[in-house]
């Protein structure tokens, strides 16, 4: 009997065993993601699905009742469901439409073939063509690479702009931002760049500017001189803030492609600022408390994640050299934007509305811009002349109230007596119509020209201006 009761009992205990197997095979089976869900609310561009399942930056399809489809990508969730942005028109949504789980989104394949093309932020042609595609799949948000293994930048990149190249001199793989109010002639000064720089590749990422001025700039300002070695990925402001996101992740892509296979690659990104606004319509939209005035922290924390991707690669030899156009106005120098790039980046070059006002082209005020990398790349003659013209320049800077009205007296010093004689040379020597280039070699000879030879001439004890070289 008691050998029964045991055969019972060790029976009841291996189905115990063999169900609890069961449970825990089931518990760790990969669960299937591609679930569909339904559409549950619209709030401005936010979305709500209910009943699938989705990994953040996911893509899923809004299947429409006449089979149209809509994109959307996963920006965030909340115990209820997945909040989802569209990347595209979102006309025709309607309540309970069917959400179907993509996969993966973020990759994007790249080709040699994309030089001279135009495309939107999603990769597909703007200019007649076929979309973004090639043999090389890449990641849209960017290999990291271990700041340890980065090449230091050593040498300089001939952006053909004389005052750029002699007095804010730009290392390959340098970052610098283009800081100026609207209007000011940040386009233009673009413009110049993707014709005269001696760079193998250019990427022009316009993001967040009006439609009409895609066309302007690729036209007009670019031309095809500049086109046919050109890449732009435009993302207009009526596009979806997400699509603006991925249009600027896109440029910068593609400028990666290009440095990846050892090419020199000028990345133009108009506007950063643009960008921010971007990111900060979509933290806002999922309920992101908004911190500095009206931007979410989130985008505090994406604009490096973007300007980190340019630069010098840890192989191959390529580098990727970025201007990033931040809107600025003289009366509001707290903007947050500009204030948060101005530390990442490497440098700024600032545009100047007096300067433009006068007609001074290209505006750019040599006073407030620095490049931090012109001490690495340049010669010591450049260096000091560059710090003399900085000082001369200051000091005129300092005293041109006194001498406008006339109430400076010649002779009283001899530094001023100096700056303003120079000033009228100086203020030439920075100017340069839009159609002609001032390659490096012409820049540097210019500015000796101008100053002298450092070594013959005596040494300024000039006041030094913010960002003069040491
Ligand atoms: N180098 C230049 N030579 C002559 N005119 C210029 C030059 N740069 C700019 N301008 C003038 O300034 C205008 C505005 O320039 P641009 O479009 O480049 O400004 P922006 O800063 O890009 O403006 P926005 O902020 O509106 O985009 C041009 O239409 C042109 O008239
Ligand atoms: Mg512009």
């Amino acid at each position: 009997m008691t050998g029964v009761v045991a055969e019972l009992r060790r029976e009841r205990h291996r189905a115990l065993a063999r169900s609890l197997g069961r449970y825990r095979r089931r518990a760790l089976a990969p669960r299937p993601l591609n679930v569909e869900g339904r559409l549950s609310r619209m709030v401005g561009l936010t979305l709500e699905a209910r009943g699938c399942e989705a990994a953040v930056g996911d893509r899923c399809h809004i299947v429409l009742a006449g089979g149209h489809r809509i994109d959307t990508e996963v920006v965030g969730f909340t115990s209820e469901g997945l909040l989802l942005m569209p990347i595209g028109d979102v006309r025709g949504l309607a309540p309970n439409s069917r959400v179907v789980p993509a996969g993966r989104g973020r990759q994007v394949s790249i080709g040699d073939d994309c030089l001279g093309r135009v495309y939107d932020g999603t990769g597909q042609a703007l200019d007649g063509g076929s979309r973004l595609h090639g043999e090389t799949t890449m990641a849209l948000h960017g290999r990291p690479i271990n700041p340890l293994h980065r090449r230091p930048i050593r040498e300089s990149l001939d952006v053909g702009i004389g005052a750029i190249n002699s007095l804010l001199a730009v290392g390959q793989g340098q970052r610098l931002g283009l800081f100026a109010g609207s209007g000011v002639g940040k386009s233009v000064l673009l413009g110049m760049m993707t014709r005269y720089t001696r760079a193998d590749v250019i990427v022009v990422g316009l993001i967040g500017e009006r439609g009409r001025e895609v066309n302007e700039f690729i036209t007009e300002i670019l031309g095809p001189e500049g086109r046919a070695r050109a890449v732009v990925v435009a993302s207009p402001a009526d596009d979806p803030p997400l699509v603006r996101l991925h249009g600027a992740a896109l440029a910068t892509t593609i400028a990666e492609y290009f440095r990846d296979r050892g090419k020199r690659v000028l990345l133009l990104m108009d506007s950063l600022t643009r960008y921010a606004q971007a990111q900060r319509e979509i933290g806002l939209a999922i309920g992101e408390p908004p911190a500095t005035r009206g931007y979410p922290p989130s985008v505090f924390a994406l604009l490096p994640q973007l300007i980190e991707r340019a630069g010098n690669a840890d192989h191959g030899g390529g580098s990727i050299t970025g201007f990033y156009t931040v809107l600025t106005e003289s009366e509001d120098r707290e903007d947050p934007v500009a204030e948060a790039a101005r530390a990442i980046l490497d440098g700024h070059v600032v545009l100047s509305r007096e300067l433009a006002e006068q007609g001074h082209y290209p505006a750019i005020d040599i006073e407030t811009s620095i490049s931090r990398a012109m001490n690495a790349i340049v010669t010591p003659v450049q260096r000091e002349l560059a710090r003399r013209f900085r000082a001369l320049y200051a000091t005129y800077r300092q005293n041109e109230d006194l001498v406008t009205v006339g109430a400076y007296h010649r002779g009283s010093d001899q530094r001023v007596d100096e700056a303003i004689d120079m000033h009228p040379k100086m203020m030439n020597f920075l100017r340069q119509d839009l159609s002609e280039c001032v390659d490096f070699e012409a820049s540097t000879a210019g500015l000796e020209a101008l100053l002298g030879d450092p070594n013959q001439a005596p040494a300024q004890t000039a006041g030094a201006a913010p960002g003069a070289a040491p």
